[in-house]
């Protein structure tokens, strides 16, 4: 089987937003507490409470962006119980997730301080389901007041003299479901009021995120648009990739049948669909493109390991899961001007994650390598790449990206869904000289479906230099193992 495809080098189509390549952390299951948190006291080597080695693993992949603290619970949390002395906050229960006591240790100030030391944008979605709108008002104030205020002067008594820098602020989360099961025109009127006093203090601009649609619910985008997109930068889309049903069987994460793999990586692709029908919505009333589409909530959901707690959403993490990111990450490429930032769900722990964390030991996800591979995209100048895709399972086998850095490097990624097969690519690289074109690659691959790293074998799954590629004058032939992702880097010097 032959694929081929014509990479026009000259030819530049917008930049690709590095915050399409952000995170989600929800206090859910073991993500905060156990996955990133530990506590300054705990026996887990920790850096201010946050453990080394997460932060260290997370550190590599250069997070842009981290949303948290939910998610469902966004909608629950009031920030107010999470400031000052941890012994002295208030202790509730996380009714959404597993019933469990959130003693809230980790609350504004551990975030902020997180995303600090990872040198990435904190995305704080508040509460719009159970909290007030003065409530919301006075943690934006809480974070970036800087003059003499009750909230800035509690911030300072706390042990934060400088205000935080603070962007991306959500208004909800998925307010027509756990966040309030609101009407979109409901929804859209409490969205201009609570915005409204979501202020920006001193200089900082808060980059407003209205709650949007699940998954194909064109009308919510359609009333959200109509009546409030001149009060919103960004508005949300949620879209997880379940091979079954969500209630009655999503499917296991591993020991799956091949249908399983085909229907997963159908589900994957339906992406593009969802973003180009919202966009069309979104385009009438936004022909200028000022309101990004904000894929916050993207990812695998599987049935939970057999064993674990059911409310906590652990997920063992494939060579599928890592081809699920990087068929993501080439439709969120291809709908750049539109998509200005996503987050997978979730960053350590819970769904499709980044890292697995038992005790004191930490494991890499196949996920974590893909995001590892493709920072190389991050902020670089997408390139026009014309793709001619063989059919596999009635889906393009092949599915490609390409983009130009800041040094004039050239990265293509590519991926072979198909999990027995595999098949040659031919790239013709047109629009730029190539003599003394320098090839390099590297590649994700794996012999078995369900191929995953475990605390036994925590490097089963990882990239390898990648030398199966030829080049001759200007055609660049890539053979792709089955299941495989490479990156490849066209540099002349
Ligand atoms: O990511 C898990 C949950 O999925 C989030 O809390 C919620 O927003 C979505 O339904």
């Amino acid at each position: 089987m032959k694929h081929s495809a014509v990479l026009n080098m000259d030819i530049e189509q917008g930049i690709i937003n590095k915050n399409i390549y952000g995170h989600f952390a929800e206090h859910l299951g073991r993500c905060i507490y156990e996955g990133i948190w530990v506590g300054e006291d705990s026996p887990i080597p920790n850096e201010k409470g946050i453990r080394t080695d997460v932060l260290e693993a997370l550190k590599k992949i250069q997070i842009p962006v981290l949303r948290w603290p939910g998610g469902c619970f966004a909608d629950e949390y009031h920030w107010k119980d999470g400031i000052g002395p941890r012994e002295n906050r208030k202790r509730m229960v996380n009714t959404h997730w597993g019933g469990v006591v959130e003693n809230n240790h980790f609350g504004t100030h551990e975030f902020m301080m997180l995303c600090e030391m990872l040198e990435c944008e904190p995305y704080i979605c508040g509460n719009v389901g159970s909290g007030t709108v003065q409530e919301m008002s006075e943690w934006v104030e809480y974070m970036t007041f800087k003059g003499e205020s009750p909230m800035a002067d509690w911030r300072r008594e706390n042990g934060r003299d400088e205000p935080w820098k603070l962007t991306y602020f959500g208004v909800g989360n998925e307010n027509w479901g756990c966040g309030g099961n609101m009407r979109p025109e409901y929804y859209s009127d409490l969205y201009r009021r609570y915005q409204t006093y979501v202020r920006n203090y001193d200089g900082n601009q808060i980059y407003k995120i209205a709650g949007g649609a699940n998954v194909a619910d064109y009308n919510w985008t359609e009333v959200l648009m109509r009546e409030s997109a001149r009060f919103m930068d960004g508005l949300s889309l949620h879209y997880y990739t379940i091979p079954g049903e969500f209630w009655t069987g999503k499917g296991a994460a591993t020991g799956f049948p091949e249908h399983e793999w085909v229907a997963t990586m159908k589900k994957a692709l339906h992406m593009d669909e969802l973003l180009t029908k919202h966009s069309t919505v979104i385009d009438k009333y936004d022909p200028e493109k000022k309101v990004a589409i904000i894929v916050d909530e993207w990812g695998t959901w599987f049935d939970v390991e057999p064993g674990t707690n059911p409310g906590f959403l652990y997920q063992q993490n494939t060579i599928r899961d890592a081809l699920v990111a990087s068929i993501h990450f080439h439709i969120f490429h291809e709908h750049h001007e539109r998509v200005q930032m996503t987050n997978i769900a979730q960053t350590v722990n819970v769904l499709q994650a980044m890292i697995l964390t038992e005790g004191s030991e930490m494991i890499l996800t196949p996920t974590y390598h893909v995001f590892d591979m493709f920072k190389v995209h991050h902020d670089a100048v997408k390139l026009s790449l014309d793709v001619q895709a063989e059919e596999y399972e009635s889906m393009p086998q092949v599915s490609m990206s390409a983009s130009k850095n800041k040094k004039g490097h050239i990265h293509i990624s590519l991926c072979n869904i198909d999990h027995q097969n595999e098949t040659d690519v031919t790239v013709d690289l047109r629009g730029l000289a190539v003599e003394n074109l320098h090839v390099a690659g590297t590649i994700l691959s794996a012999q078995q479906m369900d191929a995953h790293n475990t605390f036994e074998q925590p490097e089963a799954v990882k990239p390898k230099t990648f030398g199966a590629y030829s080049l001759d004058g200007t055609s660049l032939q890539v053979n792709m193992p089955a299941m495989s992702i490479v990156v490849l880097e066209l540099k002349t010097n």
